[in-house]
């Protein structure tokens, strides 16, 4: 979600008729390939199409008749080609040599560590290999773990169609706040972070029979969580199957982790790869990615291209640079197909990067770090790679979590140059010295558990009944600086009490899937009877931030039209809310999108995001209330969550965070920016880092709020304003419940 702040800087948005006629057009061309959920007729006609053609076919085999109707005939054919084509290419897959291997290897032993090249098909196949083989039959499913919601839903479709089922049918994939499977289905992708979900509710996993934990070495939180937690479901289900499926070959740490647990490795097809390094260090490695991109189309022999870039700001400017500049090299050059690929990347348009170029042309897949590993584009024989990736990054001491374009580590480095040499010898373009590989990147990433906040994190494991955290299981443990914020964190948010064990708010907030300030001020909402209001914020925010566009010929209307939603200073939490009840007035509107710069996108992942809570909702037993215009309950409920989050104006119109002190100021494409005067106290949604140090999401407060919600937090300065109090004021209680959760002393002597 931080990715998306591109017209937060201004000016970079398209103008929305012209990408809406674009998407749909893409839409159009991938819903025979893919299919999604309800919204998408034609995947279902595909579908009717393609079970209708097998009936016809096999009627009209025994009628001895050909099919009368051509149109219907030609299409029926392109269908049964396409299957065919799809099996056959399954079987060219490395993975493929070694099914039966590998389905001995799994029938003799609980666990086993799948270790494989990219692409040689163990997120694909293996699955598949197991339901082929009657892993499903007694009406347990297969369930497939990704870190990357992108790759569980293109790979689910990739699935189904080769199944040659409907996506969500027999395969199906479940993602936070999309849920796209059905009674039917057996093999469920999903992101990690769901099966984590899925645990709380059912903590030996009985409706599965196999766990496939994939892409194991990206060392996402969840992942790891769901390394101890698997290993210990395994001792007292003998009958689950575990597979931990990873891309690099440091695959003994797994291993050792799951108890000398034997390694299949599937031998990898890969061809030579020359790298290229730059021979000084590149002063914009954007500027030099777009170079490099054109000079490799114009001079070198067919075969696609991909460029790594950070993020999704980053590749839409790089996308509208090299649309400019190729139009401008006439009909000799070949034409270049511009792919972008990212996490936001409405799930119609992610099929794009799949299709291969038209002959003749050549295609430039501009993708994240999803391409590295959790994602295999055929046919890429070049790659450039600016050796930059966006990294989380968590510091304990200010609670500040953050986005940062860094150096990527060298095994990373050398994932991406394998991507060009998987069908044939390849080519990698490093824009950075050969220098800086050797003496600046680090040898390993650090995992994601080690940088993060873990207040999410630690509150599942404590609903989960794991007390105390430093007996976990953990492969890498996380610093002891983390843990001892999260239980601080959950403990002022009201979810663990003294004990450390888990409150009643607590039990509530682990139901929703939300970070845990939005979880407590949706608890909170209850006693301010708003419920109804603060669903909606909650919704919008996670929704994403594109919510507004800003077309640069009509960036003024724009912000006029956005400013509307803010009238009277409401603030922007507020102001999203009105955005989404007026939505609900126009009927869910496009034109009433169009009409007010508002993203329908957005609005209707908004939409299914509100579905799923009040369902939520219902079941933590919190009443459905609205607070009838009465935006300060609304605000108050806000604060109940964010009350950390708070920031002081200063004499020089900055702001001083009251929690760590820091210098912050209110993002430019909030309302409240340019507000005059500026408001003195303000909450917060979160602090992002550009050039500066911007809280997002603003809304002003009453200092005496403060004290009154969050009492154990705050107290009164001399100045009878609140400041928060020191840790230790915070009460006894805070470090009981976390002496308790890390049974500290041991912790200690143990480091
Ligand atoms: O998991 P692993 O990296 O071993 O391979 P995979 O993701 O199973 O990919 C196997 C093949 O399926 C590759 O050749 C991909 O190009 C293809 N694939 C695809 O065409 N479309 C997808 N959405 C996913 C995979
Ligand atoms: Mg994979």
């Amino acid at each position: 979600r931080h990715d998306d702040d591109s017209e937060a800087r201004g000016g970079k948005g398209k103008a929305f008729s012209e990408q809406e006629s674009w998407e749909d057009q893409q839409i159009r061309k991938s819903q025979l390939q893919f299919g999604a959920k309800d919204r998408d007729h034609a995947s279902e006609e595909y579908e009717l199409v393609f079970d209708d053609a097998v009936e016809f076919v096999k009627s009209a085999a025994m009628a001895g008749t050909e099919p009368e109707d051509d149109e219907l005939a030609d299409e029926i054919d392109t269908k049964v080609t396409l299957q065919r084509e799809l099996q056959d290419q399954r079987k060219t897959l490395p993975v493929y040599k070694f099914k039966d291997e590998l389905l001995k290897a799994i029938a003799e032993h609980q666990i086993i560590i799948v270790v494989g090249e990219t692409g040689s098909g163990k997120t694909t196949q293996i699955p598949q290999y197991l339901h082929e083989a009657g892993y499903t039959t007694n009406g347990q499913k297969i369930a497939c773990t990704q870190p990357r919601r992108v790759a569980a839903m293109s790979v689910a479709a990739r699935v189904a169609q080769e199944m040659g089922v409907k996506l969500g049918h027999e395969v199906g994939y479940s993602i936070r706040f999309e849920d796209c499977t059905s009674e039917k289905t057996v093999v469920k992708y999903m992101t990690d972070g769901m099966l984590l979900r899925e645990f709380l509710g059912e903590p030996d996993l009985t409706s599965y029979g196999v766990v496939v934990l994939d892409e194991a070495h990206e060392r996402s939180i969840s992942t790891d969580i769901l390394l101890g937690l698997v290993k210990d479901v395994a001792r007292f289900r003998p009958d689950l199957k575990l597979l931990i499926s990873s891309a690099t070959l440091n695959a003994e740490k797994f291993s050792d982790f799951f108890d000398m647990a034997p390694v299949f490795k599937i031998p990898g097809r890969r061809y030579k790869v020359d790298i290229h390094y730059t021979v000084a260090p590149e002063a914009d490695y954007v500027d030099a990615a777009v170079a490099t991109v054109l000079q490799l189309h114009v001079t070198q022999l067919p075969g696609d291209i991909l460029l790594f870039l950070t993020g999704q700001q980053e590749i839409e400017t790089v996308e509208e640079i090299l649309r400019r500049r190729t139009r401008g090299l006439g009909t000799k050059i070949a034409e270049l197909v511009i792919c972008p690929i990212y996490a936001n990347l409405p799930t119609e348009l992610q099929a794009k990067i799949f299709e291969p170029a038209p002959p003749g042309a050549r295609k430039v897949v501009l993708a994240t770090n999803i391409a590295e590993t959790s994602l295999t584009i055929d046919g890429i024989s070049y790659v450039v790679d600016p050796g930059f990736c966006k990294v989380k990054s968590y510091s304990p001491r200010t609670g500040t979590e953050s986005l940062l374009v860094r150096p990527v580590s060298k095994p990373s480095a050398d994932q991406r140059a394998g991507r060009s040499g998987r069908t044939g010898p390849g080519k990698c373009f490093r824009l950075f010295t050969e220098h800086s590989y050797n003496k600046d990147m680090e040898d390993q990433t650090v995992p994601e558990i080690q940088r993060s906040n873990l207040a999410s994190v630690v509150l599942s494991l404590k609903a989960l009944g794991i007390n105390d955290l430093v007996s976990f299981d953990f492969m890498d443990p996380p610093a002891s600086e983390g843990l001892l914020k999260a239980l601080e964190d959950l403990f002022a948010l009201g979810a663990l009490n003294s004990r450390g064990e888990l409150t009643k708010t607590g039990r509530r907030m682990v139901e929703l899937p939300l970070d845990p300030m939005m979880a407590k001020a949706i608890v909170a909402s209850e006693r301010y009877g708003c419920s109804e209001e603060v669903l909606t914020v909650g919704s919008m925010l996670s929704a994403g931030n594109a919510v507004f566009y800003r077309p640069k010929d009509k960036a003024l209307i724009a912000d006029a039209a956005r400013q509307r939603f803010n009238a009277g200073n409401v603030g922007d939490h507020i102001a999203l809310l009105n955005v989404y009840t007026e939505w609900e007035q126009s009927g869910h509107s496009a034109q009433w999108c169009l009409d007010h710069f508002v993203q329908s996108r957005t609005m209707r992942r908004a939409r299914d995001v509100r579905e799923q809570l009040v369902a939520l909702l219902e079941r933590v037993e919190i009443e459905r209330r609205s607070g009838a215009g009465d935006h300060d309950a609304v605000r108050k409920a806000i604060t109940a969550g964010y009350f950390r989050n708070t920031a002081q104006r200063r004499r020089d119109g900055s702001y001083r965070t009251a929690k760590s002190w820091r210098t912050v100021s209110v993002h430019p494409s909030s309302g409240m920016a340019r507000v005059d005067p500026p408001p003195r106290w303000v909450v917060y949604h979160e602090l992002v880092e550009t050039t500066k140090e911007y809280m997002r999401q603003v809304t002003e407060l009453k200092p005496e709020w403060l004290l009154e919600i969050a009492p154990h937090y705050y107290q009164e300065n001399n100045l009878n304003k609140p400041k928060p109090k020191k840790a230790r004021e915070q009460g006894a209680a805070a470090a009981a419940a976390t002496e308790r959760s890390l049974s500290l002393n041991d912790f200690f002597n143990v480091q």
